[in-house]
């Protein structure tokens, strides 16, 4: 393709150094459409006949037609998607294929067909992060009154409603569902036009080309749109931070599914056994969801390092753009499905996460809360004297509601009978209505705004 330059061919090293076909030929669908409205701009402006325009476009259509049949060639000596599908045009059609690349260069096109393709990625980050809160809003309903220990410090700390937990996760994806639409609308600009970095001397239109690939509007600086890569950026933070959210929830799978939490019975399609212990049923898919989000985070560091030196314009560094947003792409799309199957048909275990809410003293607030309402003590005060109650109760190995009224009001002579009905695990979380508390009725609420939102009704 530049030839004409060179005395010598490239050494086998800079072949293979060079050739980004490999991965590349992942945009073989975004090459061919971007060329496709590339071509019928440059015949509806003039710049090439019409008869080579409808050569060229079928013969795009023919090598499309191959790539689906039979795969993209890799061939090192042609580099990339680009070269690979321009000389395969070239062999189909003859020496018109070389005018597809008037006013245009390669530093526009992988800009053009690789924003294609992480638009692509974004739309379906969000259609799966849509499923996912769909199986977490239905699990969620189910379970608006099921009772479990909430934690801090991954110490019981209030009673929670499983549903309240569940819609936690809820809302983190409907967080990063805004990021990747946020990002999706800020990159949709076309840098088809830019060419190698300094615009073009033809009478292009752009907007033409940009409208016919779905993009707002084209780009407004050349330079800028054939160095920016802020839109693999943004998709990568969006992925990362989705990933570091899939994660978390994975970690309480596993904690949860762990023998001495007993919580859940994870789903037999998304465990594995072990080839020596025979009882063993291993939380794999939810490790490996742990584990992606560090590949994750792996990927946008290696793209953001990538960048962080680059003068303007093009340079070769950003071939190495790709791989790390094709392996995210993959890896969050499976984390993604991995997490939602394990939501829809994971057995959560009411009776145990019921019994573990009555360990640990996790109506102690409760009765705080109570001696200030009922004996209106100062909060301080009454934390020191609910201090005392679970001291005592703990040396006995009983539950707060279990120590008799005498002892209780040896610690403090304000506490009456009515206290017990404040301390039954019911009684805390039906207390803590306030906007996004954890109280049924507030769960529900919140399950019938998120089923509105996610148009089931
Ligand atoms: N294979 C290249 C890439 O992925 C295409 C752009 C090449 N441009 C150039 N000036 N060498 O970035």
């Amino acid at each position: 393709m530049w030839g004409g330059r060179f005395a010598a061919g490239p050494s086998a090293i800079m072949r293979e150094i060079n050739a980004s076909i490999p991965f590349d030929k992942a945009l073989w669908r975004q090459d061919i459409a971007a060329s496709k409205a590339h071509v019928g701009m440059l015949a509806a402006q003039g710049i090439v006949t019409v008869e080579d325009a409808e050569l060229i476009a079928g013969g795009l259509d023919q090598v499309a037609a191959e790539y689906e049949a039979s795969g993209v060639p890799e061939n090192w000596d042609l580099e990339d998607i680009h070269m690979t599908t321009e000389s395969r045009l070239a062999e189909l059609i003859g020496p018109a294929a070389g005018r597809l690349h008037t006013a245009r260069s390669r530093n526009d096109q992988v800009a053009t067909d690789f924003r294609l393709w992480v638009r692509d990625a974004m739309d379906q980050a969000e259609e799966g992060l849509r499923q996912l809160q769909l199986a977490l809003v239905a699990r969620a309903g189910e379970h608006a009154d099921s009772i479990m220990p909430g934690f801090t410090h991954l110490q019981t700390a209030q009673p929670v409603t499983l549903g309240h937990h569940l819609m936690a996760y809820c809302e983190m994806a409907g967080r990063d569902r805004s990021r990747f639409a946020d990002a999706r609308k800020r990159m949709n600009r076309s840098p088809l036009g830019a060419a190698a970095l300094a615009g073009t001397g033809f009478p292009i239109d752009r907007f033409r080309t940009a409208e016919a690939l779905g993009f707002d509007g084209p780009t407004d600086n050349s330079l800028d749109s054939v160095s920016d890569r802020d839109f693999a950026l943004d998709y990568l933070m969006a992925a990362a931070q989705c990933s570091l959210h899939l994660s978390r929830l994975a970690e309480e799978f596993i904690i949860w599914a762990s023998q001495p939490f007993g919580f859940v019975t994870l789903p037999d399609s998304l465990s594995t056994g072990s080839s020596i212990m025979p009882q063993k049923k291993n939380p794999d898919a939810a490790e490996l969801v742990r584990g992606h989000s560090g590949r994750i985070v792996g990927c946008l560091t290696s793209l953001m390092i990538t960048m962080k030196g680059l003068p303007l314009a093009y340079s070769k560094d950003m071939q190495d753009d790709k791989p790390p947003v094709f392996e995210a792409a993959s890896l969050l799309a499976l984390s993604i499905a991995a997490m939602t199957g394990m939501v829809a048909e994971a057995t959560f275990r009411t009776d145990r996460m019921r019994a573990a809410a009555e360990l640990g003293y996790a109506t102690a607030t409760d009765l705080a809360d109570w001696l200030v309402r009922q004996a209106n003590i100062p909060f301080r005060e009454a934390h020191h004297i609910t201090g005392s109650a679970v001291k005592l109760a703990e040396s006995r190995g009983i539950a707060l509601d279990q120590l008799p009224l005498e002892d209780l009001q040896a610690i403090d002579p304000r506490i009456d009978e009515r206290v017990y009905a404040a301390l039954s695990v019911e009684a805390s979380v039906a207390a803590r209505a306030s906007h996004g508390g954890t109280a049924p009725v507030e769960v529900r609420k919140r399950v019938a705004e998120a089923r509105i939102a996610l148009g089931l009704e």
